[in-house]
């Protein structure tokens, strides 16, 4: 059922360039790593600040930059990760390392919205210098590195597979 509309993808004017294109796929390939650095770059000090790095800096400092910078790469990377897909959807939506990794990336999205309603929630005292977070927020930041990282790795794998 869902085989035709991914072939017709595919087969799309656009997407037959893209594939074929010298420069085109490289181009977005280079946008795609872009939006995983930014997205890996806040996310790492984020999440280590959430750990217990780096107290002497207000959470709020970290959180303020780095959700800002990490989003955009995030888009970024989906994005340009959607472009990359269709130039060979089929194969893709059939790799049960790509299915994995769309799920660990749902998985990373849904933890991190979970992480800024925890952290909305937290008082001054909480978010003061020195002051160690709640479990919460750590398990939180823990499984955020943990996710983040195995996408990154299943990303790469994707080419070899
Ligand atoms: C909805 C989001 C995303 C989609 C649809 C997507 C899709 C893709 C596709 C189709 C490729 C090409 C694989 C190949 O070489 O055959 C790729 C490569 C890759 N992706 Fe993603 N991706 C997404 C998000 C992410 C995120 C969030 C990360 C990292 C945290 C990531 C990391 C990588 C890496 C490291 C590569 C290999 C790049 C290279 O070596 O050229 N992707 N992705």
């Amino acid at each position: 059922m869902i085989e035709p509309a991914l072939v017709f993808l595919e087969e799309l004017a656009f997407v037959s360039a893209l594939r074929s294109s010298t420069f085109m796929y490289p181009l977005v390939n280079a946008g795609h790593i872009l939006g995983v650095s930014l997205l890996i770059g806040g996310i790492v000090p984020l999440d280590l600040r959430l750990l217990g790095l780096w107290r002497r800096y207000p959470v709020m400092m970290f959180v303020a930059v780095l959700r800002v910078t990490s989003a955009i790469g995030l888009g970024l990377a989906v994005v340009c990760g959607a472009l990359l897909f269709t130039t060979a959807a089929v194969d893709y939506a059939g790799s049960r390392l790509f299915q994995a990794k769309m799920g660990l990336v749902l998985l990373g999205v849904s933890n991190a919205l979970m992480l800024a309603r925890v952290l909305r929630r937290q008082t001054v005292q909480n978010l003061a210098m020195g002051a160690s977070m709640p479990l919460s927020l750590q398990a939180g930041a823990l499984l955020s590195l943990v996710v983040w990282f195995s996408v990154l790795i299943l990303g790469r794998l994707l080419g070899f597979f």
